[in-house]
């Protein structure tokens, strides 16, 4: 595999570089994002590999577990290293495994964020980013969020799962340094998103990067593995850094295995012939 990239490894998120590989701490909790990890040394191996690895961004949020990932995150890191940036997220109210609930009242979101902020164990969340938008109150919700950044309890804000009209009304309150999105090389619903954010200095930040649960996605990308030496997950990964500068990865995995075979989709030279083959499955 060679070493050469074409692309810049960092971003400036907000007022901090973070590198463009980061991780996500969702798939660290139990089956369907609930209760504790099956296997809870592996879980803080994994986090603490990602920082020995170089990772300086890690996105998590109150739901993921609800609240695992965060107190898992603060055991195996706390004391944070100075270039760590942690991002979480509030607005789910969670009932049990895959049920989620949009839940973005002030007065939960309140009651989120006090909590993160325990969990993680810092004065201020360095990104908070809305999980959801719920238009019937998002004047509400945008107010709340620009108050606890004045109070300085939040830093930087992000959106998740939003359009372009949902950003710039939220911008009417406060600065949205980034967007969390589903996107990937074979799910480009968002692109006009990430192009808005390319073009204003936002981070794009796809969840659901490598649509890794779908075998038939991921084995669009076998031939070009093959010919450049790499896993499906790497090709995944390296054509999103490719594709647009502001683009910050956070694959999930519960696994050191995975979460180093992921880090080193960094490394994969992809040609120009390569790049276009994957730009066409979009
Ligand atoms: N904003 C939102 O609404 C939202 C929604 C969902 C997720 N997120 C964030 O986005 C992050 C990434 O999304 P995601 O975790 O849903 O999807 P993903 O990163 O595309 O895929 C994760 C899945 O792929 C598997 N996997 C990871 N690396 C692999 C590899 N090299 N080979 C084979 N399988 C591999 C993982 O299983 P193993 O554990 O076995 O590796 C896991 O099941 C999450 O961790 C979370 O932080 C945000």
């Amino acid at each position: 595999m060679s070493k050469e990239t074409s692309f810049k490894k960092e971003f400036t998120l907000g007022d901090r570089i973070v590198r463009r590989m980061g991780y996500g701490a969702m798939r660290i909790t139990g089956k369907g994002i609930w209760g504790p990890p099956r296997d809870k040394a592996e879980a803080v191996r994994v986090l603490k590999r990602a920082v020995e690895l170089g990772v300086t961004f890690i996105d998590t949020a109150d739901s993921y577990g609800p609240h695992v990932s965060e107190d898992l995150i603060a055991e195996a890191l706390y004391p944070y290293p100075p270039d760590l940036v942690i991002g979480t997220k509030g607005g789910f109210l969670r009932t049990g495994p895959d049920q989620w609930t949009v839940d973005v009242r002030p007065e939960h979101l309140k009651n989120a964020l006090e909590g993160s902020l325990a969990r993680l164990k810092v004065d201020q969340i360095e990104l908070y980013q809305l999980h959801r938008v719920d238009p019937k109150i998002a004047d509400k919700t945008f107010e709340f969020l620009q108050g606890v950044q004045e109070e300085g309890l939040v830093k930087h804000i992000g959106l998740s799962e939003v359009g372009v009209d949902e950003i710039k009304k939220a911008e009417e309150y406060f600065e949205v340094v980034s967007v969390q999105n589903m996107y990937s090389v074979n799910n480009r619903k968002w692109e006009s998103v990430l192009k808005y954010c390319e073009d204003t200095d936002k981070a794009f930040i796809p969840w659901y990067p490598m649509d890794a649960s779908k075998a038939d996605s991921i084995s669009k990308l076998d031939a070009i593995s093959r010919e450049v030496g790499a896993t499906s997950h790497q090709v995944a990964l390296c054509w999103l850094l490719h594709h647009s500068p502001n683009i910050l990865l956070i694959p999930g995995t519960s696994s050191v295995e995975h979460l180093e075979e992921n880090m080193k989709a960094e490394l994969i030279a992809l040609t120009p012939g390569q790049l276009k083959k994957l730009d066409d499955l979009g």
